[in-house]
């Protein structure tokens, strides 16, 4: 299952050579392949009454399939959530790639964009929505590009209403990865994280119910509406269910995208990329984007999934990977980490905006101040509004816990 995305300056070159221009559009699964394929012949048999939304709820709730933006929250529990409320209703698209490290999104849309624009019609479908934003991120323009013209595809094949799916772009803030942040985006206003509860299900784009998806979640809604819950749930190893999206990089051989069984340790995705770069040895690494902070080398049989690392006071989140060797130092990936923390803080509370900037300020002394760190950190954990606040100390409690020695 593995799949290597692996851009060499061979093929850069090849294709300006053959005339591209920037933004290059990967080859892509356009329209006319999908359908001829079968594709939206699932969305289409269950408009016309094959399943009700309760059994493909109950199909989805059954695979076992997890929010894959990160948070791992039941997918098929959204939708009944989002259903209990009462309509009109919206779907959003939360495309939104920011968690450095990640880039499995991307991979699905810049290859199989119609598998996800199919899950996202079902989900719609079973929730009932009237409207379904796509949030996308706008460094990413070739993606941009595929879907307006697959979105024009769709509509002009009748299977959606010109409008029906509005493609927005975002503008590079971190936070509006933030579900209720992207919601106030969408609505046009400064993106800053609500206060929950009220969750988006109940209270979401202009105040109505909204299912929030992430992209591959959607690329495997529509896998398993049409290929049965197995193709997702029949995988995973070291006691763990599902496949898993892993974005490798760092001091790696071959960093790309890895498809393969939820529940792979560190080890084996090292292996899977070819083992470690020339001249580096495995030093530590970072499980699921920076806000999950970095364990030590010696801690590599850890099946990596959501739940997994609970014990270890972290997270596999969107299972962005990153690989470090000798010659790095966890101290300074974690004041990098603290830095684009303080960058991307919406400024909305204090603790976090004044607590990331104080923690990057008392990590570049030599010897960190440890009890002033402890205390600024659990302040931020009970004190932030959202996520990003809540989990900007992970860095710093982990390489106090794990490489001493350094600070
Ligand atoms: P969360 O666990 O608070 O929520 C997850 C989802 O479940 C949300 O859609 C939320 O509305 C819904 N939900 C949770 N409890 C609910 C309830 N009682 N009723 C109705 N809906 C409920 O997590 P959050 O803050 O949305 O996401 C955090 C994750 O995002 C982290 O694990 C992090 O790894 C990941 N992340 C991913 C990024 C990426 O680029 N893919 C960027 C930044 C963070
Ligand atoms: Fe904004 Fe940070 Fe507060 Fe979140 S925790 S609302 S990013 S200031």
């Amino acid at each position: 299952h593995a799949h290597i995305e692996h851009a060499t300056l061979e093929k850069v070159e090849a294709a300006i050579a053959a005339g591209a221009t920037h933004p290059t559009i990967p080859e892509y699964e356009g329209f006319d392949t999908y359908r001829a394929a079968g594709g939206y012949d699932t969305l289409m048999t269950l408009r016309n009454g094959a399943r009700t939304p309760d059994q493909v709820q109950e199909d989805i709730l059954g695979s076992g399939l997890r929010g894959m933006g990160g948070a791992g929250f039941p997918s098929g529990r959204k939708w009944s959530f989002v259903r209990a409320a009462p309509g009109p209703r919206y779907l959003a698209v939360n495309g939104d790639e920011g968690e450095p490290g990640t880039f499995k999104d991307r991979y699905v849309l810049e290859r199989t964009p119609h598998s996800f624009l199919e899950g996202m019609l079902i989900a719609a479908w079973a929730v009932e929505a009237t409207t379904c934003y796509i949030y996308m991120r706008d460094e990413y323009p070739a993606v941009l590009h595929i879907l307006a013209e697959e979105i024009a595809a769709l509509e002009q094949a009748g299977l959606v209403a010109p409008g029906y799916i509005d493609l927005r772009r975002g503008a590079g803030a971190y936070i509006c990865g933030e579900e209720s942040a992207m919601i106030e985006s969408i609505e046009g206003k400064r993106g800053l994280p609500r206060h929950r509860p009220p969750y988006v299900a109940q209270v979401g784009i202009f105040g109505r119910p909204t299912l929030v998806h992430n992209v591959e979640t959607l690329h495997w809604i529509a896998r398993i509406c049409r290929e049965g819950a197995g193709v997702f749930a029949d995988h995973g190893i070291n006691g763990r269910k599902g496949l898993r999206a892993y974005s490798v990089s760092g001091r790696v051989a071959v960093p790309g995208v890895y498809i393969v069984e939820a529940g792979n340790t560190i080890a084996q995705l090292i292996d899977l990329a070819g083992g470690m770069a020339e001249g580096h040895e495995f030093y530590a690494y970072q499980p699921g984007g920076p806000s999950s902070g970095l364990l030590p080398a010696h801690m590599n049989d850890i099946p990596l999934d959501f739940d997994t690392l609970q014990d270890h006071d972290t997270f596999i989140g969107s299972a962005a990977v990153v690989v470090l060797g000798h010659r790095d130092r966890a101290r300074d990936a974690a004041l990098n980490m603290l830095r684009f923390f303080e960058d991307e803080s919406c400024g909305q509370c204090t603790p976090c905006r004044v607590g990331c900037e104080k923690a990057v300020k008392l990590m570049q002394a030599k010897s960190w101040d440890r009890t002033l760190l402890e205390d600024l950190s659990a302040l931020m954990v009970d004190a932030s509004i959202c996520g990003l606040g809540q989990a900007a100390p992970n860095p710093i409690r982990l390489v106090m816990k794990h490489f001493p020695e350094e600070v």
